[in-house]
């Protein structure tokens, strides 16, 4: 009895101390402090979802974001606003944009419009431009077709104050029910802004000398890639590839994703400013997890590629177990295209010869968490050259759950692994790479609450791309409800998220034979 007293005081120790470093030791477990992240930006209340409108100004970068403010569920869209100096720390603003007569505020982008070319700019002040959907619900509800139509705003106090255009809204829809989410960026060539749309099952491009008027240019994707589900926001972006240009049309897609319900997809190929041609109709995915949907770029950032992303899933994202505000955004990750050599075809699910797989030069868009995120966590462990025991515990006394986990393995083909993240209460979150199948998996099946929706408790799956011969390396940032893994320099990438009742106080590192480590480090968010 004296024992089992003992052991009763122990585990209840256990479990309130320090767990996952981010609940304070004898702070009461509340549904703030047990899921509000640490680092992954959240409305302080109210519904969010897609980010809007991201640019970079004067220091400051700005995230805007779909936003029901009274409620934690979709309702009203509206822009919330947050600022950042250094894309960790953000600061919620105050609402920027409010519904209004022509509809509610949908997603859409921003830009800074330098040589005034809309004319809206005062002062010598260039305007803030944003573009974005207005959502008739009325027009909806009643039937008609004519509901989703593009509307802008400027701004010249760094978007403090936004003032509606008189004249919106500036693109009007040919009577298409989805006809949404504008991504405007300046095309050097042309010198004309360009705007993509999401139009139901492809993309259409327009151009426009001022932001005003638009003239529609070309479409792209009607019966090529994935359409398991209807298309949205889509961002256009250049990159540089030994020396040539490439881009990459992200068309984000619900339902059909690769593990469920949302997901994005990319595109890569040639554009002029005035379509975009395709080099191949494979179909690829920016994020294989569940919980990366709606990502967009940054405008006005150089030649830096920063997304950041809606961390959840149409399937589930009005019913996760969070109270005061529903959804996170993703970290900040940056992205660049390479061609490489892909040991196995990127969209196929089934396992086969590696060298039938051999792709010889591929475009794939890679991802990895931004630099300025380095900054953010404190080294907690490090060690380098060594083979783990079976059970190699990655916990430190002060840190149970690292917030950050980067190894590189020289692991044999044959070798498997499990990361995995537990508490005393029989949840369990694996992080784990299958070696015959040579796939990545991501295991919620025990990790929490899933209860609110049937398809949450599942094994997520994304292959290796790489040759099975060379390095792996991870990267595997962790917050209380979300892990984000950054595989093989950023080629495979999965997001997901997690409910534990109570936080995880373990993490392990468990292989069959012992994993042969290069280099590991951990980290704690600071
Ligand atoms: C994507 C999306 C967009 C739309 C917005 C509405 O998640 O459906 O297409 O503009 O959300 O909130």
């Amino acid at each position: 009895m004296q024992i089992f007293r003992i052991l009763l005081v122990l585990s209840f120790f256990m479990i309130h101390s320090n767990a996952q470093s981010q609940v304070k030791p004898d702070a009461k477990l509340t549904n703030e402090n047990l899921y509000r992240p640490r680092f992954h930006f959240t409305p302080q209340q109210g519904w969010m979802n897609d980010p809007n409108g991201m640019i970079f100004l004067n220091g400051q970068y700005h995230l805007f974001f779909q936003h029901y403010p009274d409620g934690t569920v979709w309702g009203p869209m509206h822009w919330g606003h947050a600022t950042s100096s250094d894309l960790v720390d953000w600061k919620e603003q105050s609402i920027a944009l409010y519904p209004d007569s022509i509809g509610m505020i949908f997603s859409g982008s921003a830009v800074l419009d330098k040589n005034n070319t809309s004319g809206l700019g005062r002062f010598g002040v260039a305007p803030l431009v944003a573009i974005f959907t207005q959502h008739n619900m009325p027009g909806e509800k009643a039937g008609r077709i004519d509901f989703q139509n593009q509307s802008i705003a400027y701004s010249l106090d760094e978007g403090k104050t936004w003032m509606k255009y008189a004249g919106n809204p500036v693109l009007k829809t040919p009577n298409l029910k989805d006809f949404r989410d504008p991504k405007v960026i300046w095309h050097v060539p042309t010198q004309k802004w360009v705007m993509s749309l999401a139009v139901a099952d492809h993309v259409e491009l327009y151009s426009s000398p001022n932001l005003i008027n638009w003239r529609k240019e070309s479409e792209i994707g009607k019966n090529l890639f994935a359409h398991g589900g209807v298309w949205e926001c889509p961002d256009l972006l250049s990159f540089n590839v030994n020396g040539k240009t490439a881009w990459v049309l992200l068309v984000s897609m619900n339902p059909g994703g690769p593990n469920g319900g949302s997901a994005t997809q990319y595109i890569v190929g040639d554009f002029d400013g005035h379509e975009f041609k395709p080099y191949s109709t494979d179909i690829k995915w920016m994020d294989y997890g569940p919980d990366n949907y709606a990502g967009v770029s940054f405008s006005n950032v150089g030649d830096r590629k920063i997304l950041i992303g809606w961390m959840s899933n149409w399937n589930y994202a009005n019913v996760v177990p969070t109270e005061k505000w529903r959804s996170a955004m993703t970290v900040p990750r940056e992205l660049s295209l390479v061609k490489q050599e892909v040991y196995s075809k990127v969209n196929s699910s089934t396992n086969s010869n590696i060298n039938s797989n051999l792709l010889p030069n591929e475009f794939l868009l890679v991802s990895s968490p931004v630099k300025e995120l380095n900054t953010a966590f404190t080294k907690t462990m490090s060690k380098e050259n060594f083979v783990t025991e079976k059970i190699f515990s990655l916990s430190t006394e002060k840190n149970p759950i690292p917030n950050r986990i980067d190894l590189t393995s020289n692991a044999k083909l044959e070798n498997d692994f499990e990361i995995i993240l537990s508490n005393t209460f029989n949840e369990k979150l694996i992080i784990g790479y299958d070696a015959v199948k040579r796939q990545y998996f991501i295991d919620r099946t025990k990790a929490g609450i899933a209860n609110f929706n049937e398809g949450f408790a599942a094994v997520a799956i994304a292959r290796r791309l790489t040759n099975p011969y060379i390095d792996m390396n991870l990267s595997i940032i962790l917050d209380k409800t979300s892990i984000e893994l950054f595989a093989d320099d950023g080629l495979t990438v999965m997001t997901a998220l997690f409910f534990p009742t109570h936080p995880y106080t373990k993490c392990i590192l468990q292989s069959k034979d012992g994993l042969p480590l290069k280099s590991l480090d951990l980290f704690s968010f600071k």
